[in-house]
């Protein structure tokens, strides 16, 4: 078996040689989200190729660098593109630089992503605060916390029930009303992707009560969780999921997450002030 423990201990290492920011967020970003790093005071940026054990970031629209620094008066660690399973990278690789900001001193995951919708009224744009998930992936096995338990790390049989943390979600529907913001609330379902969504798998996911429909985040929540982090997650609506509608794009993804650039970054620093 390989010790994760001393490959956390070798990216911690590398990374605090660079700065002397101690980060409370860890921040994931999702497709054509990246650019919110860039509100960012006094980063160290570190390309993930600087960092022993991260892999490289592949997909377009991904940069593949962690920013240390300051986000809305907080200290942040920001990755700028994620790991996604679908890129080949296990299940351990995908949730390991969760580990690592969890070794630098965060308690608190904020993870976005682009997702699919899955409700013919909502629209391109729409933001939707995520209160429960269906890790569909780990359902059947590919699971980061499949193999042996370190306690060092986290309980053998973590709790799901309450993933998402309640204040926090409470945080951010007063903030997105402050700002004028329409927020969804809903169940991100992920799938392994890369292909999108059969309109048969669409119609299944409405069945089981997922609202939204992803290519990542849920086994980066998992992780979170089983390393006693809080977690907030938010998806853009970057194309509507629809039986029945158009088939889905990787463009109109990156498109959607450029327009909705100012609102999403506004929103995300008014809740990293207060948290
Ligand atoms: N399906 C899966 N993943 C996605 C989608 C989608 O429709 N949109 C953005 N990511």
């Amino acid at each position: 078996m390989t010790d994760i423990l001393t490959h956390i201990e070798q990216a911690h290492a590398a990374i605090v040689d660079k700065t002397t920011v101690v980060p409370r967020v860890g921040l994931i970003l999702g497709s054509g989200l990246g650019a919110l790093a860039d509100d960012m005071t006094d980063a160290t940026v570190i390309p993930y190729t600087d960092i022993p054990h991260f892999p490289a970031s592949t997909v377009v629209g991904h940069r593949g660098e962690l920013a240390i620094g300051m986000l809305a008066d907080q200290p942040v660690a920001v990755l700028r593109g994620r790991f996604h399973f679908y890129e080949g990278y296990s299940m351990q690789q995908v949730t390991f630089p969760v580990r690592v900001f969890r070794a630098l001193g965060c308690d608190t995951l904020f993870v976005t992503n682009a997702a699919g919708g899955l409700h013919a009224d909502w629209n391109v744009g729409d933001l939707m605060l995520i209160t429960d998930q269906i890790f569909l992936p780990g359902m059947v096995g590919q699971h980061p916390l499949r193999g042996p338990n370190d306690e060092r790390l986290g309980t053998r049989f973590p709790a799901m029930v309450d993933a998402f943390d309640a204040e926090l979600s409470e945080l951010t529907q007063t903030m997105a009303a402050e700002i004028g913001i329409t927020l969804r609330r809903g169940v991100y379902t992920m799938l392994t992707g890369p292909t999108f969504e059969s309109s048969a798998e669409l119609r299944m996911l409405r069945v089981w009560g997922s609202d939204a429909v992803g290519m990542s985040t849920a086994p980066e929540v998992v992780v979170a969780r089983h390393a006693g982090m809080r977690v907030l997650g938010i998806s853009l609506i970057t194309n509507l999921a629809l039986p029945d509608g158009p088939p889905a794009n990787h463009e109109e993804v990156l498109e959607a997450g450029e327009l909705a650039k100012p609102k999403f970054s506004e929103l995300v620093k008014r809740i990293v002030a207060r948290m």
